[in-house]
């Protein structure tokens, strides 16, 4: 006679949707976190093409699972289908987090409070009161912008190459978070001011496999403890941190961005302190970077 033993074989799902999807990391570091703490839960990275978007999220229901992230081209989209959106999420516009209470859904936005976090703890640089550069206005772009504005940066400058998107991310910003935000065409050069604390690329210029691209800025004129980082995160060395290093300012490179997206993430679904290190390393390893 066996003694009786109490087993639970479910895991308890979360992933990611996108389209496409198949080389998205993030699905490497959740699990290796969701081990390191003994937690029988599950990542699946799934392909769900923009038509099938409302099944996949009835999908989510009726599997339970505990959440999901959603990345391109999903972010806005996903918003029509969920009970409730978190306040920075509305004001960014934009979901890559849903996270399941009882049975419903809540889209939040970890992208640019990754960015924030990661700003504080890899670089340890406080926003209050900066006054920062934004290259770009796409989802990266309002996402890191708005959580700036929230931190209490002091001004924010949107560089961006077509007008009309610069100026709508620009209406928005003022009108959803009361921030001193002004834009800039970007035509030809963009000289980086003496005055200005912080830089970030929030375009995909550098990204693989144009790695050779560099965002055309010119930085002989910005001050020697100017930060400069980059949402780009493949490579994490982008030509333009090499520059910036090159220039001795320091530099935060899109992986801090990444892993304190999933972090934060974790602990949404999880209500644990996620092991960061854990995450970091098999990020990095995922991604070949030592
Ligand atoms: N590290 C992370 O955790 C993380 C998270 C999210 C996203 N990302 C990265 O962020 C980057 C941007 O993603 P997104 O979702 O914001 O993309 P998006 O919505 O398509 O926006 C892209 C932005 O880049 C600008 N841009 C692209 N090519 C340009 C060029 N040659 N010259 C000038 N501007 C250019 C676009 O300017 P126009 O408006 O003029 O087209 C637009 O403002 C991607 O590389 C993505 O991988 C990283």
């Amino acid at each position: 006679m066996g003694e009786y033993r109490s087993v639970n074989y479910k895991a308890e799902l979360v992933g990611v949707l996108g389209d496409p999807v198949a080389e998205n990391p993030t699905g490497v570091m959740q699990e290796a976190a969701f081990r390191a703490v003994g937690l029988n839960w599950r990542y699946l990275t799934i392909q769900v093409k923009p038509e099938d978007l409302e099944d996949a999220i009835r999908g989510v229901r009726a599997f339970g699972m505990r959440g999901i992230n959603l990345t391109i081209p999903h972010k806005v989209a996903v918003m029509q289908y969920l009970d409730e959106i978190a306040p920075d999420a509305q004001m960014i516009g934009a979901v890559n987090t849903v996270r399941r209470v009882g049975d419903h859904l809540i889209g939040e936005n970890t992208d640019g409070k990754g960015f924030l976090r990661g700003l504080q703890v890899d670089a340890g640089f406080d926003p209050t009161g900066k006054r920062v550069v934004i290259l770009g206005a796409g989802g990266a772009a309002r996402a890191v912008s708005t959580e700036l504005v929230l931190a209490g940066a002091a001004e924010l400058i949107i560089v961006n190459r077509t007008p009309l998107r610069g100026e709508q991310m620009v209406a928005d910003l003022r009108h959803r978070t009361g921030g001193t935000v002004s834009l800039l065409p970007w035509t030809g050069t963009y000289v980086v001011p003496p005055d200005v604390d912080l830089l970030v690329n929030a375009t995909s210029i550098g990204l693989y496999p144009d790695v050779d691209a560099m965002p055309d800025v010119d930085l002989s004129q910005a001050r020697a403890d100017l930060l400069v980082s980059d949402v780009v995160f493949n490579p994490p060395e982008t030509r333009l941190l090499h520059a910036a290093r090159e220039r001795g300012l320091r530099t935060l490179d899109g992986l801090s961005m990444l892993v304190y997206q999933g972090v934060i993430a974790f602990e949404l679904w999880t209500g644990r302190d996620a092991p960061e290190q854990v995450m970091k390393d098999a990020l990095k390893e995922a991604l070949g970077v030592a």
